[in-house]
């Protein structure tokens, strides 16, 4: 089943503190960015690539394309001030999708057996995102003091991919723009229109490069994933 991915790319990586997108940091001596994109690229199912850019670093950007021979991407919007401007900027350009998928250019991690997971659930369900159970006891604290522990049964960690039939995702995320509401995830956007949302069950090695220890993370992935 073939699908469409929207990939956000236009963040600052302020928690990285590298002074720079944090995407262009390199694992392997290639930019998290890069091996992002190459799980697409290499993935046949996948029809195109969008992918939302700083216009400061599109430039740069197409560059990278080049050189890494990434040819899946189709446009390079305007990314926005926050993520969900960001993916609004690329559901805008995408003609024509059938199953589309949002996925963090911060998770170069992802494997395409989780991708198809989510492909075919998103096909006969319409709406479905990737995610782990919670490792650790799971407290609620106000003010410094526990006021709950959070039964962990129920409890998730959410990542991405999220896939959508891209009609749901469409509907969702000019309801969001109309209504200038703003979410964490683009679950949380169809979830407001009362639509359900399935959960597949992803890896823990599917983690977002946010802080300089997930680079330590990243290193030692790639070290067992080819040695
Ligand atoms: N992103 C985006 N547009 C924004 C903010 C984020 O396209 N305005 C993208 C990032 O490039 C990243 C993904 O959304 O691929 C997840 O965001 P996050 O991990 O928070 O990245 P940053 O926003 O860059 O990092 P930070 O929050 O630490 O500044
Ligand atoms: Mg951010």
């Amino acid at each position: 089943k073939q699908y469409d991915v929207i990939l956000p790319a236009a963040g600052s990586g302020k928690r990285m503190g590298a002074g720079h997108n944090k995407l262009f940091l390199e694992l392997r001596e290639k930019p998290i960015l890069i091996h992002t994109l190459e799980v697409f690229e290499q993935d046949s199912a996948c029809k195109g690539i969008w992918l939302a850019v700083k216009p400061e670093e599109r430039e740069y950007i197409q560059s990278l394309l080049v050189k890494y021979n990434i040819k899946k991407v189709k446009a390079l919007p305007d990314g926005g001030a926050e993520r969900q401007d960001s993916v609004y900027s690329c559901v805008k350009k995408v003609e024509d999708g059938e199953i589309v998928l949002v996925h963090d250019a911060a998770r170069p991690f992802i494997t395409i057996p989780v991708i198809h997971k989510l492909v075919e659930a998103a096909e006969e369900k319409g709406a479905v995102i990737a995610g782990v159970r919670t490792k650790d006891t799971m407290k609620k604290v106000e003010n410094g003091v526990i006021v709950e522990t959070v039964d962990r049964s129920n409890l998730w960690m959410i990542q991405t991919p999220q896939a959508f039939q891209f009609t749901i995702l469409q509907e969702a995320e000019n309801a969001a723009e109309k209504d200038q509401f703003l979410g964490t995830d683009e679950a949380m956007l169809v979830e407001r229109l009362g639509q359900v949302v399935h959960i597949v069950e992803s890896s823990y090695d599917n983690v977002k490069i946010t802080t300089k220890e997930d680079l330590i993370f990243g290193e030692a992935i790639l070290s067992q994933r080819i040695g």
